[in-house]
């Protein structure tokens, strides 16, 4: 009679044990699947990165090689904000990593540019309706001795066939990446918020390359139609495209060769808070 008891209440006890450990697991699943897919915001800087992520709460930060991501809230819902570095390569490394590592929504690449636009001043800030890589380039058939001409060269869209780019008459397009729909229409709603300057739409040109001839600014501004020029965006979209991860450059001008528009640091900063107004109206439709 004892031991039946006994044997009872060992049941009894492993059952409620077996009951509790499983409801638990359970409960912890469910959490895990209603955690939303975080939006990151990449920085190259650590003036675009690190004062930005000082308006998350509960920030946990993240390393992997040279890149920092801290991962936050923001008003509840999961935000990023990744240090890529700068420069294409960073910013494509990064990107992928960030990825794979984070399954986010959408990507915003931030920070600051270089006026293509003789109507941009600084402060003003570009929406990446396309980006595009203004490094991508093939130069005409010189012999030696012919020089160099830099205006007779020709836009190359790597993308276009898995053969070469250098043989294919269909590669010598310009490769523009689009701006996110639901991103911009966000961006476009909060535009009322940014009063330090205007907010327009228009098309960022990246490469590893800072352009300070006027005449060359001009060119691209002509054939690319950029409105600025930075070192990040078309790195990003690319790779964001890769993935079909939503994707959106948000471009403040801290210079502008064309109009004399002397550099001022302290755009990176405004273009952030402009920044955090998009996050907040996107974070609303998620
Ligand atoms: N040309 C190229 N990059 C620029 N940047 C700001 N202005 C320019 C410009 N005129 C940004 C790049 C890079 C850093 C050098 O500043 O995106 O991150």
């Amino acid at each position: 009679m004892v031991k039946k008891f006994i044997s009872f209440i060992i049941l009894a006890a492993l059952a409620v044990t077996g009951l509790t450990g499983c409801s638990s697991s359970k409960e912890q699943g469910a959490a895990e699947a209603k955690e939303k897919q975080p939006i990151i915001v990449q920085g190259p800087m650590p003036i675009e990165a690190e004062k930005l992520a000082g308006h998350l709460e509960d920030v946990k930060e993240e390393k992997s090689g040279s890149f920092v991501f801290y991962k936050g809230k923001l008003e509840g819902y999961p935000v990023i904000i990744a240090k890529t570095g700068k420069g294409m390569e960073n910013t494509a490394a990064a990107t992928a990593l960030a990825i794979e590592k984070y399954d986010p929504a959408a990507i915003i690449n931030q920070g600051t540019s270089g006026g293509h636009d003789p109507e941009l001043n600084v402060f003003d800030i570009v929406l990446g309706e396309r980006t595009v890589n203004l490094g991508s380039l093939k130069t005409g058939a010189l012999n030696e001795g012919e020089g160099i001409e830099p205006k007779e060269w020709i836009p190359m869209d790597l993308m276009a066939s898995e053969g070469s780019a250098g043989e294919d008459p269909d590669a010598e397009n310009i490769r523009y990446f689009e701006g996110d729909e639901d991103l911009l229409a966000a961006a476009k709603a909060v535009k009322g918020k940014y009063e330090k300057g205007k907010v327009v739409e228009g098309t960022i040109g990246s490469a590893d390359v800072w352009n300070n001839e006027v005449d060359r600014i001009n060119w691209f501004h002509e054939k690319y139609g950029t409105s600025v020029e930075e070192m990040e965006g078309a790195a990003g979209a690319q790779i964001a495209a890769a993935y079909d991860v939503p994707f959106l450059g948000i471009r403040v001008l801290s210079n502008n060769k064309v109009n004399g528009g002397q550099y001022n640091p302290d755009t990176a900063e405004a273009n952030q808070a402009y920044v955090l107004e998009v996050l907040k109206e996107y974070i609303k439709t998620k």
